[in-house]
């Protein structure tokens, strides 16, 4: 049974297609062992607890520094027997000890196809604004693994999505969360759980075709 630790931030939409992929059996032998947000408000906690899955708040705020803020989150981790971090729009880096804690065991949801509109200052709508700034016509998501720096780790998936014309932001966030972020985070998950995908320096080998 893969255990997942899934961290959250916000709405967790990004969540409920992951625990509703689970239940409806779409990714076997895994469950949801623990969901934890840094901001006590975020609606995802409430969708953990509606799904039966402990719901656990470590906010910065309550620690007297950093270094205490990510032992504190990497304790609980481990205490839940997480085998898989999944950043679910969670909007706090992860730190180096944290990494080397999970190797290749944290994944993340970007909302851009990546090596574009990705890096530090790019997460939520800025990514989406810079699109239509840009002009590209084509967008997507990505589902990476978690190295030391910003979404620089291996990809694992990633889904193309139409920009059109008259898109603003938050139509366009919203057709890529509908379109591949919902569908890709949820099919890496299934393919870790089945031991479908191996690590080869910066690149992905995915063994099951039917993705
Ligand atoms: C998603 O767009 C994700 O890619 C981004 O933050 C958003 C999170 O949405 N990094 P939700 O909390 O899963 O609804």
């Amino acid at each position: 049974m893969l255990r997942l630790g899934v961290l959250v931030s916000g709405g967790g939409t990004n969540l409920q297609a992951i625990l509703d992929n689970i239940h409806d059996g779409n990714i076997p032998d895994t469950e949801a062992a623990v969901v934890i947000s840094n901001n006590a408000g975020a609606y995802a906690l409430e969708r953990a607890k509606n799904a039966g899955v402990p719901a656990i708040c470590i906010s910065p705020k309550d620690y007297p520094d950093r270094e205490a803020f990510h032992r504190a989150l990497l304790e609980k981790l481990q205490e839940y027997k997480v085998d898989l971090v999944v950043l679910a729009g969670y909007l706090v880096a992860i730190p180096a000890m944290i990494v080397q804690a999970f190797p290749n065991r944290i994944i993340n949801i970007h909302p851009s196809l990546i090596p574009s509109f990705c890096g530090k200052g790019y997460y939520g709508l800025k990514v989406h604004e810079a699109v239509l700034e840009r002009g590209v016509r084509v967008t997507g998501a990505t589902v990476h693994f978690v190295d030391e720096g910003t979404d620089t780790g291996p990809i694992i998936l990633q889904k193309a999505v139409a920009v059109e014309q008259d898109d603003t932001p938050q139509t366009l966030q919203r057709r890529v969360m509908e379109k591949a972020e919902w569908k890709i985070l949820p099919m890496a998950i299934r393919l870790i759980a089945a031991d479908a995908i191996t690590v080869s320096g910066r690149r992905v080998i995915i063994k099951e075709q039917n993705t």
